[in-house]
């Protein structure tokens, strides 16, 4: 399979403040990569690099074999590249099916319309007419996933799914992954929840403080090695 997005040493600031240092990072088309880390590691600064909501200040952005780090971000969703944003982001002030609009208002051709939406995610079916506002967080969730994918993304990006929902939600959001993947659609999903990532994922990475710490196949490491990555400990060790 071909490679669809490879970061090369790629550094974000915010002002003086530099949130990540030199990341490198490799996505092939088709594959699901879970970034894991603790609070402040910089997993949304790094979605937000790739969507083009924050600048890289270093480093290349490369995407089905152009450098993207110039390219503002609604040119990024016209080629593909779509985020759910952490805190999902629903304009509440419209309805679940006017936020979905506006997911494919720089749309793609391809699969995802309301129809597969309503056919692959029952909880935003049923409260298509409701405005955001009056939404339970899971609803607000599977919205924001469905809005993305609306745009019909090569490349979605998924920031914190299960923050803040109850299990049994978090199982009915992560039961639309396989419709999603089936479409050959390539995945970064950042959790910090290390097993409902690790559950979903063919490769995983960890940061901590704006550095990679750990990488490799989902199934290549022990708990206790992702758990000492994510924490820190085998540096604080050395
Ligand atoms: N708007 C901002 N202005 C200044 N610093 C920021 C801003 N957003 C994030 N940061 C800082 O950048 C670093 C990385 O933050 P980021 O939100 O990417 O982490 P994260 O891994 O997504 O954390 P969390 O798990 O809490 O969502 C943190 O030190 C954070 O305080
Ligand atoms: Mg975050």
């Amino acid at each position: 399979m071909s490679t669809l997005l490879q970061l090369e040493g790629v550094s974000t600031h915010y002002g003086d403040f530099r949130a990540l240092y030199g990341i490198d990072l490799t996505l092939t088309e088709g594959e699901t990569l879970a970034v894991i880390g603790a609070n402040g590691a910089g997993k949304s600064t790094l979605l937000k690099t790739i969507a083009g909501l924050m600048p890289a200040t270093d480093g290349a952005i490369w995407y089905d074999g152009e450098d993207i780090a110039v390219l503002p971000t609604y040119r990024r969703v016209e080629a593909g590249i779509a985020l759910t944003p952490e805190g999902r982001k629903i304009f509440p002030s419209l309805t679940i099916e006017e936020n979905l609009l506006v997911g494919a208002y720089r749309k793609r051709p391809g699969p995802w319309d309301l129809k597969r939406i309503y056919e692959t995610f029952p909880l935003v079916a049923d409260r298509r007419a409701r405005y955001g506002a009056h939404l339970s967080g899971g609803e607000q969730q599977a919205a924001a996933i469905a809005r993305a994918l609306m745009s019909n993304p090569r490349l979605l990006l998924l920031d914190e799914v299960s923050l803040g929902l109850a299990p049994v939600v978090v199982k009915e959001i992560y039961a639309a992954m396989p419709a999603i993947t089936a479409q050959g659609t390539t995945v970064l999903v950042v959790e910090q929840d290390l097993s409902q990532a690790l559950s979903v994922a063919d490769r995983v990475q960890c940061l901590l403080e704006g550095r990679t710490v750990l990488e490799g196949r989902a199934d290549e490491f022990s708990r206790d090695q992702m758990a000492a990555a994510y924490f820190g400990l085998d540096r604080e060790a050395s």
